[in-house]
């Protein structure tokens, strides 16, 4: 299975921070934040990987890690115009994935788990996308997923009052039929185009499955999970499977 690794957006609650480098290429300790995931996937046995980003930031990737090679995965490369939402991003990744089944994760997401298990259950299973899931204490800065009697029933991006504690992560399993719904996909009222609606199609088809995730799990986008990141890495609670 192939990989893509989503690092695009402006990075706006890391200002100043963020003013000249992309939030992924901030440190955890001494390694940029981009190198936790693309251990992850390779982790996984997933080395086949496109990288989305800006074109401001596209340079900086490049010069840093190149092919890949030095990290055993080899890249390819994708511009997103402008920072029009993660589903947005995901589109360009279509001539890369074709038909095939496809894992896609945030680049700031930093987890525990080994996503093997996910990652193969999904490969044998018919078609549709699964999400995974993590319960935290306050659900209302991420997409949210309201789960009854072993299914998702609903999912909502950043509610003011969350239906449950399940977040929804920024690991996402998905089919080849996630292009036909992006291409069908509006804006959402902060004008992006959003991956919760992207999964709500596949609620509303009956195909969308979860799992959820034993251990930790940080969406590395502000400067307080920032330095939990680090904290984790300092207690080597947090690895970097390269
Ligand atoms: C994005 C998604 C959200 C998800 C989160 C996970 O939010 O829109 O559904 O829960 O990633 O990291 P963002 O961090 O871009 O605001």
């Amino acid at each position: 299975m192939k990989g893509v690794i989503l690092a695009g957006g402006a990075g706006t609650r890391l200002r100043p921070a963020t003013c000249v480098l992309n939030k992924h290429l901030l440190p955890i300790g001494p390694y940029p934040l981009i190198l936790f995931v693309i251990g992850q996937l390779k982790r996984a046995g997933i080395t086949d990987l496109l990288l989305v980003t800006g074109k401001d930031d596209l340079g900086d990737f490049a010069a840093f890690l190149g092919s890949g090679e030095a990290y055993g995965v080899s890249l390819t490369y994708r511009v997103q115009e402008r920072p029009a939402g993660i589903a947005d991003a995901l589109r360009l990744a279509q001539p890369f994935t074709g038909r095939e089944k496809f894992v896609a994760v945030l680049g700031d997401n930093l987890f525990e788990d080994d996503l093997t298990p996910w990652i193969q259950a999904f490969a044998q299973e018919g078609p549709g996308a699964r999400v995974l899931l993590k319960a935290v204490p306050d659900p209302r800065p991420y997409g949210v997923a309201e789960v009854r009697d072993g299914r998702i029933v609903s999912l909502e991006e950043k509610p003011a009052c969350p239906k449950s504690a399940f977040c929804v992560t920024g690991i996402y399993l998905f089919d080849e039929q996630v292009y036909a719904i992006i291409a069908d996909l509006a804006p959402s009222p902060r004008g992006e185009f959003e991956i919760t609606d992207v999964n709500r199609q596949y609620l509303a088809r009956g195909q969308l499955r979860y799992g959820i995730l034993s251990g930790w799990w940080i969406d590395a986008g502000t400067p307080e999970a920032l330095w939990e990141a680090n904290r984790r890495f300092a207690e080597r609670a947090l690895s970097l499977h390269l």
